[in-house]
């Protein structure tokens, strides 16, 4: 019987697909808000991402009352009203969008051949990691530190990133994507960070929390000036010669230490989980609201009607999180995370295998070349995926 179970969930998992509907997902047995801890222990006192939804469904059912009231909450409301969506020629639109909002939804960047490729590489990895059998009666392994039926590409590589795969690798520097990041940098001496991306299977039926990626302490350093300088801004001094406030925080808004591109797998519907985005909050001091306070505008304010092959700049420390996904359809959205041109190599990790590294284009070979494994150096747990923090530590060791 569990040799049965087996070969279903494998042949399942063989033609899975991250568009259109899909067997995977809606997992009865697993509890709503229900995380897990470094080992897989269910429930423990640190949560990490696993923030709860106090709102949510009961059941993890596609039919579920609970779960139909949320749909029919989602098909009325869900997506921001009047969206702009920019076409890949508009850079400086797509600029001006992003530096006053904290993010800009750009449509088809990348073409047939390129979606398909991420498509076939998104759903191979999260067939790497759908393959590990949860605990009792659980379809999958919860991520450690998340809320269920949602993963991390980037956290659930046992390297934090995904560069060792050639997909990820080749999507870095895109005839459409390069000169909007230029643009919004000011310069080509950006870096990449990393690459990954996250997803929810169909049925994570909880909101995750409002959260920023990283914190920006804000030092008004010489390299972050002459960034502002490049971009054009207008810099002005006080009696003593020292930039006046508004300028310094002119400076912080418009020079975010990141700049992440998600491109979209699927179309973004009311009912698949589109990411919600806040506008404006990019250089928010306050933090989001939690859980239990976030009001219902900001929970419909998400990017519905953004098509597959589409991607959204995210000045990274504007305040966003995914939302239910109440559908039958994966909704994956791989990344590239660029650092700016103003930091320093502080904290960047090398990666990238050097093999991969020698097939990118000449650009893409200058931005990675902080990330980039010395030749014949593997990078530690490349190409390793699990949901479990325990397990990628050891395959980090090994
Ligand atoms: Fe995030």
């Amino acid at each position: 019987m569990a040799e049965t179970n087996k070969r279903k969930l494998q042949a399942k998992l063989e033609s899975l697909q991250v568009y259109g509907d899909t067997l995977v997902g809606w997992d009865e047995n697993t509890p709503p808000n229900e995380t897990v801890d470094a080992d897989g222990n269910v429930n423990p006192s640190h949560r990490g991402f696993g923030v709860s939804d106090p709102n949510s469904p009961n059941h993890r059912v596609y039919n579920d009352p609970g779960v139909e009231a949320l749909r029919s909450q989602l098909r009325q409301h869900n997506g921001i009203r009047g969206l702009e969506i920019c076409e890949p020629h508009e850079i400086k639109r797509a600029a001006r969008i992003f530096h006053r909002d904290g993010f800009v939804v750009v449509r088809d960047l990348l073409n047939a051949e390129q979606l398909a490729r991420w498509r076939e590489g998104c759903a191979r990895v999260l067939g790497d990691i759908l393959s590990i059998s949860g605990q009792g009666n659980r379809k999958y392994v919860t991520e450690t530190g998340r809320l269920p039926h949602r993963y991390s590409y980037g956290t659930s590589s046992a390297s934090r990133q995904m560069l060792h795969d050639s997909v990820w690798a080749s999507m870095i520097d895109l005839p459409t994507t390069t000169p909007i990041v230029k643009e919004i940098f000011g310069s080509s001496n950006y870096r990449v960070w990393g690459s990954g991306g996250d997803l929810c299977l169909p049925g994570a039926i909880e909101y995750q929390h409002l959260h920023s990626d990283g914190r920006d302490a804000q030092h008004l350093s010489e390299n972050r000036i002459e960034q502002a300088r490049l971009l054009g801004l207008e810099l002005n001094t006080d009696s003593l010669g020292k930039f006046d406030v508004p300028t310094q925080k002119l400076i912080m808004e418009m020079t975010p230490p990141t700049v992440t591109i998600n491109f979209l797998m699927c179309d973004l519907t009311w009912e698949n989980g589109p990411i919600r985005q806040i506008p404006g909050t990019h250089t928010a001091q306050q933090s989001p609201p939690k859980p239990a306070d976030e009001p219902e505008w900001m929970k419909h304010s998400t990017l519905v009607g953004a098509l597959a092959g589409a991607g959204v700049f995210r000045d990274n420390r504007a305040w966003h999180g995914a939302t239910p996904n109440l559908s039958r359809e994966v909704r994956a959205l791989p990344n590239v995370e660029y650092a700016a041109p103003w930091r320093s190599s502080h904290g960047f990790k090398k990666v990238m295998p050097h093999g991969i590294w020698e097939t990118l284009t000449p650009h893409a070979q200058k931005l990675c070349d902080w990330i980039k494994a010395d030749p014949d150096v593997w990078p530690a747990g490349a190409s390793i995926m699990h949901p479990l923090a325990s397990k990628r530590a050891e395959a980090a060791r090994a």
